[in-house]
């Protein structure tokens, strides 16, 4: 249940989500029944629409779990598109590849396996979107080393920016301190990067959009 939200307006919102397909439907469960956090539905409605706008070239992902997000976008991109994304979890690498099997998606998806924070500063190319997905406690790490390979015009898409509603709450529980804090402080150098213009919007768990100028 979404603490972001009035619950009326959630469940209305998850009412609105369109049917999606049986392996896109394991995989949820997947995630859910093994607590491996994935893109929730809306905000991957919002990154399919996304990427159908933008139509990009390259795509770079940091944090792929089970490929889940990483499979709706390659889905959406043309034939001659792919997607570059980051893992470090062998057993998330093991099961994201079996995924991209079935989806039929291995011409598009490169996996690139370690730890984002040693694979991309070694990254030449340039993208046209990057997804941040990981450790919530890297972000600014991650959001520094890579934001210089975003093209002119890319657009940069960031999870959990609302973190479950804590990011702008004054009572957080003792649990999510720490990640609470390491949102609220990624969100001041997101929200004062000069390099984009950008927002934070209320999807999902709170998604930062930005593109740069
Ligand atoms: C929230 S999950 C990604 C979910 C995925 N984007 C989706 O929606 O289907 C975060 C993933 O990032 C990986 N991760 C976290 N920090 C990382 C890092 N520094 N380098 C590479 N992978 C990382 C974790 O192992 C985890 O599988």
């Amino acid at each position: 249940m979404s603490k972001i939200l009035f619950p009326n307006q959630f469940e209305y919102l998850q009412k609105s989500l369109s049917a999606n397909d049986r392996l896109t439907n394991k995989m949820v469960q997947y995630a859910r029944q093994n607590n491996i956090p994935i893109l929730d539905p809306l905000s991957s409605e919002f990154l399919e629409q996304l990427v159908y706008i933008h139509n990009p070239k390259k795509v770079l992902e940091i944090g792929t779990a089970i490929a889940y997000s990483t499979i709706r976008i390659s889905k959406i991109l043309k034939k001659t598109s792919f997607i570059d994304t980051i893992e470090l979890s062998k057993d998330n690498i093991k099961l994201a590849k079996s995924y991209i099997k079935k989806a039929k998606q291995e011409s598009k998806i490169n996996i690139l396996e370690g730890n984002a924070l040693d694979i991309l500063p070694k990254i030449k190319k340039k993208y046209d979107f990057i997804f941040l997905d990981a450790d919530k406690e890297d972000y600014i790490e991650l959001f520094n080393l890579s934001i210089n390979l975003l093209k002119k015009g890319g657009l940069y898409l960031i999870d959990n920016l609302l973190w479950q509603g804590y990011t702008a709450s004054k009572k957080v529980p003792q649990k999510y301190k720490t990640s609470t804090s390491h949102i609220r402080k990624f969100n001041k150098i997101f929200l004062e990067c000069s390099m984009l213009k950008k927002t934070i919007l209320p999807i999902g768990d709170g998604l930062g959009l930005g593109i740069k100028i």
